[in-house]
């Protein structure tokens, strides 16, 4: 008797509908991978919550240390908010252009950034700090390290919106080679365990026009930083 190999596709004919499994984080590293699209069902209520946000503490351009204006607009939510100025790079409790609380996370940023980190195998991730970065046409991010957290065993959660961007995912040395990422509306990226300490970046923004968010990009990182 011959010997027939199953068909894969007969056979799936006669399996349980089951609902078709999406290749979920695409893997960019060791602890580090890209999750296409997953916040796009989420945008309805995060939207309206990032205006309310935004209400309470308004994008400012901020100085390094070394002087410079980042072309890139910053706002935070959360217990902790990233800031710089030219003492130096920290978490504050309060925004320092209205000395108020940062305003607290909204539910639903927390729900998103715990269901993606699950998704990339961090269970239990439990951000204190949400920084929101917008980007105008001509805005970068240069090659760095996120180290200002108090520890590292939690992962970075960090979401895109708006226009498209190409993410720089380097290793552990500034000079390292980068992988080049396209990232577009809605697509997350997650890294932590052995690759939390690796730099990264995203080059400057093209000129364009996103049907929801017009001229701009925005990103949001989560992070524990407390
Ligand atoms: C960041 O590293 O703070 C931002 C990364 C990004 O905008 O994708
Ligand atoms: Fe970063």
């Amino acid at each position: 008797m011959r010997y027939e190999p199953m068909n894969p596709q007969t056979f799936d004919l006669f399996a349980d509908a089951e609902p078709e499994q999406q290749p979920k984080c695409v893997q960019i590293g060791e602890q580090s991978c890209v999750l296409r699209g997953f916040a796009l069902p989420w945008l309805d209520r995060v939207l309206p919550a990032l205006e309310i946000v935004l209400a309470a503490a308004a994008f400012r351009q901020m100085v390094t240390p070394g002087g410079f204006t980042m072309s890139v607009a910053l706002s935070s939510c959360g217990t902790l908010g990233w800031t710089t100025d030219r003492s130096g790079y920290r978490y504050t409790r309060h925004d320092p252009q209205t000395g108020k609380p940062w305003p607290a996370m909204p539910e639903v940023f927390l729900q998103l950034a715990q269901a993606a980190a699950q998704e990339a195998g961090f269970m239990d991730f439990a951000p204190d700090s949400c920084l929101i970065n917008r980007y105008v046409p001509g805005s970068k991010m240069s090659l760095h390290q996120d180290k200002d957290e108090h520890d590292f065993a939690a992962p970075i959660v960090s979401i895109s919106l708006g226009l498209p961007a190409m993410f720089l995912f380097g290793g552990f040395e500034r000079s390292d080679k980068s992988q080049r990422i396209p990232l577009l509306h809605g697509d997350i990226v997650v890294w932590g365990g052995v690759d939390r300490l690796r730099y990264h970046g995203v080059l400057p923004i093209k000129d364009g026009t996103h049907p929801q968010l017009g001229e701009q990009r925005i990103n949001f990182t989560f992070r524990t930083a407390g």
